[in-house]
């Protein structure tokens, strides 16, 4: 645990230190779970969007993309219930003041029985070696049957305390659980109470209630009042998708974990319309076709998983998620949702107008059932992250071994491309020859030209930031026309032509990789 908290420690720092994140506002301390992108995380970031726009929009014949206004009439949040239920549970340790949410406490005691678990399997498995079975191990060894009957308990018990809204519930079972505040290690607990999470602001100079925007919690709501604008000007038939990427706002009470959650963060959301009694089928294929976009990024398949939820929100009937192990275990990283045709019907009845769909094919009009799939690009940038930084032993310049920090990021979404590196800086041939070349690949895709400090010094400032390939103009090249790509990962040196260099990068860089 230890281990995995440095490794997390580390993630941080390097993302300062490199020009990836930064703490927004930092010059006046910061602004809590609000971040800048750096240079490097700019970068990597459009490149995460770009692979979800053109794997869903470009892609599909079938879905069309957006991208609707933050502010939305009032009622938008009306109809769609946030302004009734788009609440987090919140409770307050009187004695440290520090607030959590009475579920995340809760959640947090089941992870522990989970780890409890995991390391009992771990022993046996460590015991028993290539024979174990570890599926028949979790069915009989008595003390695991004992924690998962004891976490199925209590996981149901916040289910159902959560579907209900019963904040009592909640109240009595971390009475029951005796969880403690880790500032103040008491239990004396305030009631638990509903926090609603939306932002809200005022429309020009016009005070009270009716007149208050919120910042949206999510960028859905975009996309359902503008259902049949883009149905009728596309002409798509059912079923068809809307995609938007764009910003979310949530006054979460626990924001921590640096990017994991946020107050102001990014969502990549697609609605897709179908039949009604379609929707299941739908939902099945959106599950199998999200991890399917996570796989393609050579994401181990241990890495992630589906997590089916016990209580879904107020607006669907099934709903999973696609879990990623960050370093502090396995959270939300992706949701699916079948949102049923609560959202189109609600906005149907405070608008009065027909968000309905002709079904030339049925010869009738109903109103579309929705399949969702909405991942955070911020969450997802944290999951690349924390899977690519790695610190390793490699042979230096010399052959001796010494340690790298390298980003083993999927080359299509590394920031950079390719570095142009001259072998030494004092020759004025060399160097200009290098900058011509980098000046003619900066056509094709992000390159950096840097002469500063040692060849070696040179690589490892590229592997920190992911850089897949460093092109090294030396001695030679003036004779043969010839220059050294290095491939990050492998550390493979191929001697090119330079007129071959773009082609050799584009292939390997290009976004078409990950999407055929
Ligand atoms: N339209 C459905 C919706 O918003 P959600 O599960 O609340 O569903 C979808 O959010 C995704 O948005 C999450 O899986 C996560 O990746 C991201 N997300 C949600 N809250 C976030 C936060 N506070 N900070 C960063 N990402 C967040």
């Amino acid at each position: 645990m230890a281990n995995q908290e440095d490794q997390f420690k580390k993630l941080v720092s390097h993302c300062k230190e490199y020009g990836f994140i930064y703490q927004s506002s930092e010059i006046y301390d910061g602004l809590s779970a609000v971040y800048d992108y750096g240079p490097y995380g700019a970068q990597l970031k459009n490149n995460i969007k770009e692979y979800w726009w053109k794997s869903m929009v470009q892609m599909h014949d079938n879905i069309v993309g957006i991208d609707a206004a933050i502010f939305m009439h009032p009622k938008t949040w009306k109809a769609s219930g946030h302004v009734d239920a788009f609440n987090d549970p919140l409770v307050d340790n009187k004695d440290s003041k520090k607030r959590y949410r009475a579920d995340v406490l809760i959640e947090n005691y089941l992870d522990k029985i989970e780890a409890k678990i995991n390391k009992e399997v771990e022993k046996a498995a460590a015991r028993f070696g290539e024979s174990f079975d570890a599926a028949m191990f979790k069915a009989t060894n008595p003390r695991v049957l004992e924690n998962q009957e004891k976490y199925d308990a209590i996981a149901k018990r916040l289910a159902n305390a959560m579907t209900n809204s019963d904040m009592a519930e909640l109240k009595q079972i971390i009475e029951d659980l005796e969880i403690t505040c880790e500032v103040s290690g008491t239990r004396n607990w305030t009631d638990v109470r509903q926090f609603n999470l939306m932002f809200s602001t005022q429309l020009g100079n016009i005070a009270g209630e009716d007149d208050k925007l919120y910042l949206r919690p999510e960028t859905a709501q975009g996309i359902f009042v503008n259902f049949l604008n883009v149905q009728k000007t596309t002409r798509q038939k059912i079923p068809f998708g809307i995609a938007q990427i764009g910003k979310a706002f949530r006054n979460e009470i626990v924001a921590r974990q640096f990017i994991f959650r946020m107050r102001e963060f990014e969502q990549m959301e697609m609605q897709f319309f179908v039949r009604p009694g379609e929707e299941m089928k739908w939902y099945e294929y959106w599950k199998a076709a999200r991890l399917r976009w996570h796989l393609a990024l050579g994401t181990p398949a241990e890495h992630l998983r589906f997590h089916d939820h016990d209580n879904v929100a107020h607006y669907a009937n099934a709903a999973a998620d696609i879990q990623f192990e960050f370093p502090f275990g396995f959270k939300e990283l992706e949701g699916i949702h079948s949102r049923t045709n609560f959202d189109l019907s609600q906005h149907m009845e405070l608008s009065g107008k027909k968000l309905q769909y002709f079904d030339p094919e049925m010869n009738e009009s109903y109103i579309p059932y929705v399949v969702e799939t909405s991942i955070g690009c911020d969450r997802m940038f944290l999951a690349l992250m924390s899977r690519a930084l790695t610190d390793e032993t490699v042979p230096d310049a010399d052959g001796k071994d010494s340690t790298r920090t390298v980003l083993r990021i999927h080359p299509a979404l590394a920031p950079v491309k390719c570095a142009l590196l001259p072998l030494v800086r004092n020759n004025e041939e060399l160097t200009q020859l290098a900058s011509s070349v980098y000046h003619k690949l900066k056509a094709s895709f992000y390159c950096q030209y840097d002469e500063k400090d040692a060849i070696g010094r040179r690589y490892r400032r590229q592997d920190a930031i992911g850089t897949p390939y460093c092109v090294t103009v030396d001695f030679e090249t003036m004779d043969d026309g010839c220059v050294t790509i290095r491939d990050r990962d492998s550390l493979q040196q191929e001697r090119v032509p330079i007129d071959k260099i773009a082609d050799i990068i584009s292939a390997k860089t290009d976004m078409k990789t990950l999407l055929v």
